[in-house]
């Protein structure tokens, strides 16, 4: 939803060990695709552990308004009665997909290749974000898009009335890219094909092969080739979504930078093309076990134990690893910020991209707490200022991105003086319960300004 109401400043502070069991919700770029992918089979999908942040919410009145019936049972307990491939029908309304630009790039590809018009819409963040790497491929299925300059929402796409297959390299490394292209190639004829350079997250490809959809990834001396056979019928799915590693993140991060902290996150998704967060993490020496692995509805998860860490350094990530962890930079930089050395991030110039400039609005927040950063277009680098170093007691701005508020949280958790985020309310996007789990592990968190 676009709606924001007052802000809500949020303020942790230090001193209090995280100990316990950490529920996090469920994996957010599974969680829209079940409910897209269910609205193009035909009958009825069930979803459990569906995360119900407002992302995912937003995807699923989409659906409805494109035709399919999307039910809530309970808590994470959810049907979709779907429509088959091709089987939508025009929205009546302008749809808006609030703060998420998984959802609004998955739909434009799922909509591209019918012969209809709609409209999208966001939030002021979205709303700022680029549009033109989706509607670039989408126009070579026959679809038209005319937005704002730049190619920004409010933007509405003619979907192709006979769309041809498409063959698409895509030019930065994005699994919405990809997805949106293998969305539109479903209602086409003949075969799709997706080319990538590096592997990014893999759940289109997996959930769709789980569909019945024929599907097939090689690789090329060009990278990772994606075949797609267009109009299968796509069969109902029983679908358990595994935790969100990005949300897991959070907990970890904040119990590896606090003194005495011992927390347990089960159930986590550790699909490898998700996991380069916590490779980093054990290369800066983080006390991080992985209990019970096992697989789980096609993906890999396990238990994930995170104790107080104080003997953390400073690493270069690889840049090749970016995509794996792309939405997990900044909370990284909080560890970096309590490790001992500089941790480079080079190669994340998509982190400009994101739901805010990720990299600024990290850089500024960390200086206003007292930590030294350096940035350039498609790097930044963290002096870490030692276990329980960072001076802390600033405000920063969240720029109605929720990964920003909560890593701000975190930092908190573990600096001198307390740590303030202007509004807490973008949170709810992906980790609608994240106030009350880290108060459960025993964070001292408050809103209002401290
Ligand atoms: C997502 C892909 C990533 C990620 C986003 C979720 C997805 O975006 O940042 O939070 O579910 O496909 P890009 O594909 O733009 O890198």
């Amino acid at each position: 939803m676009s709606a924001h109401g007052d802000p809500i400043p949020m303020t942790a502070r230090g001193g209090y060990a995280l100990t316990g069991t950490a529920d996090v919700p469920g994996d957010k770029s599974i969680s829209h695709r079940s409910l897209i992918l269910g609205a193009m089979a035909v009958g009825e999908t069930r979803v459990s552990g569906l995360l119900e942040g407002q992302d995912v919410l937003d995807t699923g009145r989409a659906m409805a308004a494109l035709g399919a019936e999307v039910i809530r049972h309970g808590p994470g307990d959810w049907s979709v009665h779907g429509v088959g491939v091709g089987g939508f029908a025009e929205p009546e309304q302008v749809i808006d997909c609030g703060n998420s630009g998984t959802g609004v790039r998955l739909i434009m590809g799922a909509v591209a290749t019918h012969d209809m018009a709609v409209t999208f819409t966001g939030d002021a963040s979205l709303n700022g974000r680029p549009m033109g790497r989706v509607t670039d491929p989408l126009s070579l299925f026959g679809a038209r898009a005319v937005g704002r300059a730049g190619g920004r929402l409010p933007l509405t796409l003619v979907g192709a009335a006979e769309p041809v297959p498409v063959r698409y390299a895509t030019p930065v490394a994005s699994a919405q890219v990809k997805s949106a292209v293998l969305l539109a190639g479903l209602n086409a004829p003949g075969r799709t094909v997706v080319v990538e350079r590096e592997a990014t997250r893999d759940h289109s490809e997996r959930m769709l092969a789980g569909f019945g959809a024929e599907i097939e990834t090689t690789r090329t001396d060009e990278g990772f080739e994606i075949t797609l056979t267009g109009r299968p019928e796509l069969r109902p799915q029983t679908i358990a979504v595994p935790r969100d590693p990005s949300s897991a993140a959070f907990p970890v991060c904040a119990a590896l930078i606090t003194e005495g902290s011992d927390v347990l996150v089960p159930n986590i998704g550790l699909n490898p093309t998700r996991a380069g967060l916590f490779d980093t993490l054990v290369e800066m020496g983080a006390d991080l076990a992985f209990e019970n692995r096992r697989e789980e509805g096609g993906e890999p998860v396990a238990d994930l134990r995170a104790r107080f860490s104080p003997d953390m350094k400073g690493v270069r990530v690889p840049p090749e690893r970016a995509a794996s962890m792309i939405d997990e930079y900044p909370v990284l930089s909080v560890v970096a910020a309590n490790a001992t050395g500089v941790t480079e991030m080079p190669g994340v110039a998509e982190l400009r991209v994101k739901e805010s400039d990720r990299i600024d609005a990290m850089a500024r927040g960390l200086r206003a707490n007292g930590v030294e950063v350096e940035d350039g277009p498609d790097w930044w680098q963290v002096t870490g200022r030692g276990p329980g170093g960072v001076p802390g007691g600033a405000t920063v701005a969240a720029r109605l991105d929720h990964r920003i508020a909560m890593s701000f949280l975190c930092l908190g958790m573990a600096a001198k003086a307390p740590v303030t985020v202007d509004d807490a309310q973008p949170i709810a996007t992906s980790f609608p319960i994240f106030e009350d789990l880290m108060k459960g592990l025993g964070a001292e968190i408050a809103r209002g300004n401290g």
